[in-house]
């Protein structure tokens, strides 16, 4: 896994009110401090409970990402939450792309590329989320479309803006239907996105890029995928909720 140090995310979408967050993120904390051993464990709240969960991980080995962003730093747009405002209550990680934000929400690649810029000007690390949908799969587009995105998602970037990107393979056939890709078909995936990367920015940002799987990744399916040279982490949805099934996907290699 060359120097990548594994990252294990949880995205929490649209799951518990801040009462239940900040209940949730206080036994994880019990359950993976000091523990983890060189992983690095990110948790995606919803937005209203990012603040209180922020004052429950500032100490441990949690960090807190968002699961969206809107590119304008302020401004007349109702509703919509800048990366600014995300630092402010605490966050480090942000998740651009989702594929239900692509499905349900009209995201473009061209939203998710000012959306990534957004995030790292102001230091937040973006986790870029890429995948084919299970039409795309079966018409064999799978390269095709992962390409489209890839290169759409980092357009007008140089090497030097991208030192903190991750990637997230997260076919969409796999999210929360309980089907994982198996850990041989991630693998060539995973491969196949860090070459892009090598062909846009070269060898050293392909060699550094954490690219995680995502896609009903539980307890009994991840030390398989973690073992394959190109995975380096996991996106979790549905397991990320409950925080012992949680602990035991990040401590994967115990
Ligand atoms: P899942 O979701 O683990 O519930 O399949 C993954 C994701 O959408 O990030």
């Amino acid at each position: 896994m060359e120097n990548r140090r594994p990252l294990i995310a949880g995205n929490w979408k649209m799951f518990k009110t801040c009462s239940e967050a900040v209940e949730v993120a206080e036994q994880l904390v019990k359950l993976v401090n000091d523990m983890t051993d060189g992983v690095d464990v990110m948790i995606a709240p919803p937005f209203t409970a990012l603040a209180p969960v922020s004052d429950i991980v500032r100490k441990s080995c949690v960090s807190l990402g968002a699961q969206n962003l809107f590119w304008e730093n302020e401004g007349a747009y109702t509703g919509e939450i800048s990366s600014a405002m995300l630092v402010s209550a605490g966050c480090r990680y942000v998740i651009i792309g989702h594929s239900e934000r692509r499905q349900y929400f009209g995201e473009t690649d061209e939203a998710v590329n000012k959306k990534i810029m957004a995030a790292i000007k102001n230091d937040l690390i973006p986790i870029l989320c890429v995948g084919e949908s299970e039409k795309e799969r079966e018409s064999k587009d799978t390269f095709s479309v992962l390409d489209k995105q890839v290169k759409n998602g980092l357009k007008d970037f140089v090497l030097d803006d991208l030192k903190t990107l991750v990637i997230a393979y997260e076919p969409v056939w796999a999210i929360g239907t309980g089907k994982t890709a198996t850990s041989d078909q991630a693998q060539e995936i995973h491969l196949f996105l860090r070459s892009m990367l090598e062909k846009s920015f070269g060898n050293m940002l392909s060699k550094s890029t954490r690219i995680l799987y995502g896609g009903s990744v539980k307890p009994d399916n991840v030390s398989e995928l973690m073992a394959m040279p190109d995975i380096d982490g996991a996106l979790v949805g549905g397991a990320s909720l409950d925080p012992e099934t949680f602990s035991k996907i990040v401590h994967f290699n115990k």
